[in-house]
């Protein structure tokens, strides 16, 4: 086997178990196969102009395990094919890719292992049609990639929401309110749908699912009537009412290609305190969800995705995704992994058991 020359960046917005992944790559390609590994700075963006990178060696991944966040730094604004470039007081976008394939080139790297969500794999593909062997590792907490069953650090973020809910029942109930939890996931509802389950909340509002207020309002009532004078309310940042559209606080063109979703648990609490004459607080979990140590499940999975991506590129098979499927870690193209988002089934059994356990879904 020929040494190899790899990188590895991690792009997007962070998420608990992308430091495992390094770790898993270096450890596998590093110690198992004498490579050289190089970390690329800040996602795309240390590939484009003067590149950063640093030269990843054992020492460098030590006692990283289980740290959140990433050692090389990310960015979810760096699409080398549409990339900010100031020009005075103005932005403009402008393709770079052209210096990310030199830049990788004049590196002398054999491949690139792009780790990353929806965003970060679409660039990766990108690239492999311009040339540039890349395997990709999916991450994301909003678990919205297809082609995978999971992503690592949702089960982590899902974990700390459901803390978060453990947390807020007892003070919602010590005081006969309604807590609404604004959760994050961007156009998916998985993690309000599965902490909200798994923290006991009365009602969940999704994306998946537009909302009624009214049918809302009529569960909440009926728990009083029975005598229960709290609830929780976990809604997604990207839920929105049948008549109504999801709360954007930034749109893609000004910030610079992200929509930024938030506000609805605050519509949400406003419209119950009225309606019901209740006293309501609002909780946004916000950043919280993807900070911190990783859960067992993701430190795992994210090992797991790093050393198979290692052997991915050992056996030349780029384009392509790493990827759990049941027990197994298999590999599947990256197009059809970001060719649609993976969203909850309103008709699926997920939302058929939540809602026989008597949470209202807005419906
Ligand atoms: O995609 C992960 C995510 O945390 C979404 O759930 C959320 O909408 C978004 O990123 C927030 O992004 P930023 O870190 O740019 O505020």
């Amino acid at each position: 086997m020929t040494k190899k020359k790899i990188a590895i960046l991690t792009g997007g917005g962070d998420c608990p178990g992308l430091n495992a992944v390094i770790r898993g790559v270096v450890i596998s390609a590093v110690v198992q196969r004498g490579w050289e590994v190089l970390g690329i700075r800040d996602g795309f963006d240390g590939l484009v102009g003067e590149p950063r990178y640093v030269r990843l060696e054992v020492a460098n991944v030590r006692g990283i395990l289980s740290r959140g966040g990433t050692i090389l730094g990310t960015s979810n604004r760096g699409n080398p094919f549409s990339f900010p470039i100031r020009k005075g007081d103005v932005m403009e976008m402008q393709d770079v890719s052209a210096q990310v394939v030199e830049n990788i080139r004049a590196l002398g790297i054999d491949a690139l292992v792009a780790v990353g969500g929806d965003g970060t794999l679409k660039i990766g593909k990108r690239l492999c049609e311009l040339g540039v062997p890349v395997v990709g590792v999916p991450k994301t907490i909003d678990n919205d990639l297809r082609g995978t069953d999971v992503t690592f650090g949702y089960n982590t973020a899902v974990g700390i929401v459901t803390e978060a809910l453990d947390r807020l029942l007892t003070t919602a109930e010590s005081h006969h309110r309604v807590i609404v939890v604004e959760v994050m996931g961007r156009n998916a509802g998985w993690i309000a749908l599965e902490s909200g389950i798994a923290g006991g909340a009365d009602v969940i509002l999704i994306p998946e699912i537009p909302f009624q207020i009214d049918k809302v309002c009529e569960s909440l009532r009926l728990r009083r009537r029975i005598g229960r004078k709290f609830s929780l309310v976990v809604v997604a940042e990207g839920a929105h009412a049948i008549a109504g559209e999801r709360i954007v606080q930034a749109t893609a063109q000004e910030n610079l290609g992200i929509e930024r979703l938030g506000g609805i648990g605050e519509a949400v609490s406003r419209q119950l305190s009225t309606a019901l004459d209740i006293e309501t607080r609002v909780v946004v979990l916000g950043h919280v969800q993807r900070g911190g140590t990783p859960a067992h499940f993701d430190r795992i999975l994210s090992s797991r995705f790093g050393v198979h991506a290692v052997r991915l590129i050992e056996k030349g098979q780029f384009g392509r995704m790493v990827a759990l499927r049941g027990r197994s870690v298999v590999s599947v193209d990256i197009d059809a992994a970001v060719a649609s988002l993976n969203l909850v089934d309103p008709q699926g059994d997920l939302i058929a058991v939540a809602e026989e356990l008597g949470i209202n879904m807005g419906r």
